[in-house]
């Protein structure tokens, strides 16, 4: 079996500079040395491995949900160049060549406007690939839960890269959709729910976001953040000096204060913090760094808005920033920071205090 010498992840386009920065910074504190490959809003970073260092180490020691700018991680093959008139020949000896075999098949494109012109080809090659690749022993019913993924960049435009179970994201494309709830005042409000089934698992969402806790939201209005809290039978007070959504005031279960979120402390230990303020991310980091020491709250969502160009660099500094306060504090906790789906110009981050 070869070892593939490169690693694939998907990201929003745009977004190509600050992934690779993240993954060359990563890589660089693990030992690695390795060059990302970048296309500007291609929606896809490689990253590829120096020398003969074997790609499958570095891509265990990254795991996806370890990383904040990608939605997938692949272990990949070199890029395809295919002629139009036979497209599946050189994919099928691609696979056969490396050894490797899956247990399922799939076809992505980038989350570029241009890639999904690309949906119809992708429909008609799907059974002959299927046919050809277990024909040929590459698909098979058991094959350590592996995955083929090809991302199709343009219609002779093809990566192979596959996936292993645990590291790696179930949804395709590594993109969460979510249907916007009519009711909720703002669209936002996908935000606060992609980043619960980021970060807590379902069968801890009862235990966890239930009925009767109490929750902070600060910067609610209109209320699309609330609006999810409210919907999980929470209380919540509800910081902003804009108005907030009269339905869901009418459920009784907000109360509306006035005041300036960076400043404002809750009467009492809650049970959740969520934080959608557009203000400078150190600012809003020192504010939940407080909330966090003084255990005000036992978990913690928030956003960090990032229109600067290094986003990267500025999210490190963040999150090592709060990482030492909180070790210095002696507060034992988990975080994990995301670039969600939903998420434009900015990033989801979650903390939970163990203790
Ligand atoms: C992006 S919006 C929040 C949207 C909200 N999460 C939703 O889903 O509807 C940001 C909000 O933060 C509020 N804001 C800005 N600075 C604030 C501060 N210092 N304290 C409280 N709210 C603030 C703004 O008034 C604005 O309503």
């Amino acid at each position: 079996m070869t070892v593939p010498g490169e690693l694939l992840l998907y990201c929003r386009p745009g977004f190509e500079p600050d992934l690779a920065a993240e993954l060359a910074d990563k890589a660089m504190a693990l030992g690695w040395q390795g060059e990302a490959d970048i296309t500007p809003d291609a929606g896809f970073v490689r990253f590829i491995t120096a020398g003969d260092m074997p790609a499958n180490a570095l891509h265990r020691a990254l795991p996806l949900a370890s990383l904040v700018f990608a939605r997938q991680s692949l272990l990949a093959l070199p890029p395809l160049s295919l002629p139009r008139e036979d497209r599946l020949t050189p994919i099928i000896d691609q696979v056969v060549a490396s050894g490797w075999s899956f247990e399922s098949v799939w076809q992505e494109t980038p989350d570029t406007n241009e890639a999904k012109a690309l949906g119809s080809l992708i429909k008609a090659l799907k059974r002959p690939l299927e046919s050809l690749l277990k024909k040929r022993g590459a698909l098979r019913r058991k094959a350590g839960g592996r995955r083929l993924h090809l991302l199709w960049s343009d219609g002779d435009q093809v990566q192979l890269g596959m996936s292993f179970p645990g590291n790696r994201s179930e949804l395709p494309g590594g993109i969460r959709r979510l249907r916007f709830p009519h009711r909720a005042p703002s669209r936002s409000t996908l935000k606060l729910e992609e980043a619960w089934h980021e970060f807590i698992p379902r069968d801890e969402w009862d235990e966890r976001l239930g009925e009767g806790m109490q929750a902070a939201d600060l910067g609610a209005a209109p209320g699309g953040w609330t609006w999810q809290l409210v919907q999980r039978g929470m209380h919540v007070y509800a910081i902003d000096n804009g108005p907030m959504d009269k339905g869901l005031m009418a459920t009784g279960l907000v109360e509306h204060l006035r005041e300036d979120g960076f400043v404002w402390k809750p009467p009492a230990r809650l049970d959740w913090l969520v934080c959608d303020i557009v203000d400078k991310p150190s600012r809003v980091v020192a504010m939940v760094q407080r909330w966090l020491v003084n255990r005000w709250c036992r978990e913690a969502v928030f956003n960090l808005k990032l229109p600067m160009k290094r986003r990267w660099q500025e999210v490190a500094h963040c999150l090592s920033g709060l990482e030492s306060a909180l070790a210095d504090a002696g507060v034992r906790h988990t975080m994990s920071c995301r670039h969600l789906y939903h998420d434009r110009e900015e990033v989801t981050v979650h903390v939970r205090l163990l203790d």
